[in-house]
């Protein structure tokens, strides 16, 4: 099954449990009738924690989340020299998140010494994500700004070989990448998709946007949604809606 991680992306405690309060509402039997019939009685959506909400609750939160039975990818984006990471990584292992990240951007070395960091802290189980180009940016950025001098998907593409060269489970990219980067990386290799809307909502600061059913299609293993679920009047019928889309059942 194809999942669909929600963006805990608030300042507070607060208002990230009154969300997951939202989210209980789910109804297993709901998505089971409706296709999705793996779904275990114990069922709870996978959530991200990111920077916002990390830099202002910290671990103790991330556990306190973990406890209450989601699984957490913890999205920090690490980027900094081979031994930091490492250091930092093996630290992370500790919280017992389902998946992290870092940016591919770091080099074959920091990921390979991060994934290291990772297992000597306990963490063989816990999924490390490179990020390759970020779904906010434009070629024309890239271009102009960053001056890498090749096409989106060329870069995007480089930075995921080079990630599965290191040990990655898998990459962060845009939906309109996935499969190129499984043909190229293998199908184990996981595509971890942001930049979803609904059809009909607007982009916001995302460029390289798709609906979470052409995300399926393409082959993203899971979709990272925000504020198409967070600001939705109901969260836990849009994160349903988008969970079945994901997986191809029409609505
Ligand atoms: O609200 P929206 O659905 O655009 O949120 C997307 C989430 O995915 C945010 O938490 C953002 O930080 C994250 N993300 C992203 N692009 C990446 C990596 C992560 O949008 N390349």
């Amino acid at each position: 099954m194809r999942e669909v991680i929600v963006a805990l992306d608030f300042p507070n405690k607060e208002e990230s449990i009154g969300l997951l309060k939202n989210l209980d509402r789910v109804k297993i039997s709901r998505l089971r009738n409706r296709g999705l019939a793996e779904l275990g009685e114990e069922f709870k959506p996978y959530v991200k924690i990111g920077m916002e909400l990390f830099y202002s609750e910290g671990a103790r939160l991330v556990r306190e989340i973990k406890d209450m039975g989601y699984r957490i990818f913890l999205d920090l984006k690490l980027h900094d020299i081979p031994n930091t990471v490492q250091s930092a990584m093996k630290v992370l292992a500790g919280l017992g998140v389902d998946m992290c990240n870092l940016h591919c951007a770091g080099g074959i070395k920091m990921m390979r010494d991060a994934k290291e960091g990772l297992i000597d802290g306990g963490g063989e189980d816990t999924l490390l994500i490179g990020v390759t180009q970020l779904t906010s940016t434009s070629e024309k950025v890239l271009h102009e700004e960053i001056l890498i001098n090749r096409t989106m998907e060329e870069a995007v593409l480089n930075y995921s070989l080079n990630g599965k060269l290191a040990g990655l489970d898998g990459v962060v990219c845009s939906p309109w990448e996935a499969e190129r980067i499984h043909e190229l990386c293998g199908y184990q290799f996981l595509t971890v998709c942001p930049g979803i809307r609904f059809a009909s909502q607007s982009s916001n600061d995302q460029v390289r946007v798709a609906t979470p059913s052409k995300a399926g299609e393409a082959g993203c293993d899971y979709i990272v949604v925000g504020r198409s679920i967070t600001q939705a009047e109901m969260p836990y019928e849009a994160y349903e809606r988008a969970l079945l889309e994901l997986n191809g059942i029409k609505l």
